[in-house]
């Protein structure tokens, strides 16, 4: 499932890039290397971030 239209990112592709930790959304892209374009996936890269670091805290 495409997550980022724009760049063709997939949820898989966004999961790996997390894995190494990326500081920002920005880092996923640039782990990519790509960079956010009309921004619509921003907030899901973020939430899928922000899931991944929740469930590292726990
Ligand atoms: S869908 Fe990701 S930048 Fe447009």
């Amino acid at each position: 499932m495409y997550v980022c239209n724009c760049n063709g990112l997939t949820q898989k592709q966004v999961h790996e890039a997390i894995k190494n930790r990326p500081r920002d959304v920005e880092a996923v892209y640039r782990y990519h290397q790509c960079q956010p374009q009309c921004g619509r996936c921003v907030p899901d890269i973020r939430e899928m971030l922000d899931e991944a670091r929740e469930t590292e805290a726990a």
